[in-house]
């Protein structure tokens, strides 16, 4: 089981999961740009999880080359190996192929229709898994938060909002981008499930079930922990200390990539092969116990 970006925040988690049975490969180990590099790093795989991407979105939008050769070009390269190999090949995908117009839950048949370059880069590596490869599996999931947080975003929401709080600074966070904030242990068990259950090849939304804007989910944070907004109650950290915490529109963050203004997931196929995802909200409960010793 080689995992590709084992380093980063859902591949240190999917290589948990495996334990022993993982071959975690870091960026040292592979560069997914370059198809001799994955050829020799992945001769010993029977399946390969690819992980590895460029994952800042407004960036994107100024290194749209750099966006395409990890997400579209390398999810090319490994696709190509893992046809030749006759291995599985897993690609990790995300909300962000679909425009967020919908106004309900994207499921598996419904059409993406990337709004920015990082999606659009995304939805190119997910063609490329599907048709160049003949055991493809396309995990799209959303809004990931795990202990190690993203390597290349710098760290996730959940702790950002905590440091923030911890340093008693104003928040202001969207409250008009809706998504399902999904937890990474719950997406690596489900990637384990999915392989070993030998669910057909093709495309599964795996995220937490149901759904919140930013705001909502900063604000279930606080409450989870126990820290008051505006009220100056004390929290579980030593000093006194409270959450200044502000809704604002996407326009006033003056960021260079559109989102999608709705884009959460929902599975029908899991449903059907009996399998669920825990809700958002347990998922969080359990990420912070789990990061603290205790929530409320
Ligand atoms: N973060 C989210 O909110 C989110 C939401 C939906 C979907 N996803 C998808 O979930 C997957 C994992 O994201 P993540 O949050 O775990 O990101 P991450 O922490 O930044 O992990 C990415 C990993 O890929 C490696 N990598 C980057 N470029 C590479 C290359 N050219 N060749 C080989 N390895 C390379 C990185 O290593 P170095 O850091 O050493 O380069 C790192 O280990 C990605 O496919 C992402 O698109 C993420």
């Amino acid at each position: 089981m080689a995992i590709i970006g084992s380093t980063g925040q859902l591949g240190s988690d999917i290589s948990n999961v495996f334990g022993k049975e993982a071959l975690p490969l870091s960026h040292d180990e592979i560069e997914v740009k370059d198809i001799n590099s994955c050829r020799k790093a992945l001769k010993d795989a029977d399946t390969v999880i690819n992980c590895a991407a460029y994952v800042k979105v407004d960036d994107s939008e100024d290194h749209p080359d750099e966006a395409f050769m990890i997400n579209a070009i390398g999810a090319r390269n490994v696709a190509i190996v893992c046809n030749e190999e006759h291995l599985k090949n897993v690609y990790i995908s995300t909300d962000f192929v679909f425009d967020g117009e919908k106004e309900e839950p994207y499921n598996e048949d419904d059409d993406p229709n990337p709004i920015n370059t990082y999606g659009l880069s995304k939805y190119a590596g997910e063609i490329f898994t599907r048709n160049y490869c003949s055991r493809p599996y396309v995990i799209r999931s959303a809004s990931l938060y795990g202990t190690k947080g993203a390597r290349g975003k710098g760290g996730n929401f959940v702790e950002w909002m905590i440091k923030k709080a911890n340093n008693n600074e104003i928040i202001k966070v969207v409250d008009d981008v809706v998504m399902s904030p999904t937890y990474t242990k719950d997406i690596a068990k489900m990637i384990k499930n999915i392989i070993e259950k030998e669910l057909p090849y093709g495309i599964y939304h795996v995220t937490n079930q149901g759904y919140c804007s930013w705001f909502d989910f900063a604000k279930k944070i606080f409450e989870f922990l126990d820290i008051k907004p505006l009220q100056g109650l004390r929290g579980r950290g030593a000093e006194p200390h409270n959450a200044k915490l502000f809704p604002i529109k996407p326009d006033e963050l003056n960021r260079k990539a559109r989102r999608p203004k709705f884009s959460a997931l929902e599975s029908t196929k899991l449903k059907k092969y009996g399998l669920e995802m825990r809700s958002w909200e347990d998922a969080l409960k359990d990420y912070l116990r789990e990061r603290t010793g205790g929530v409320k």
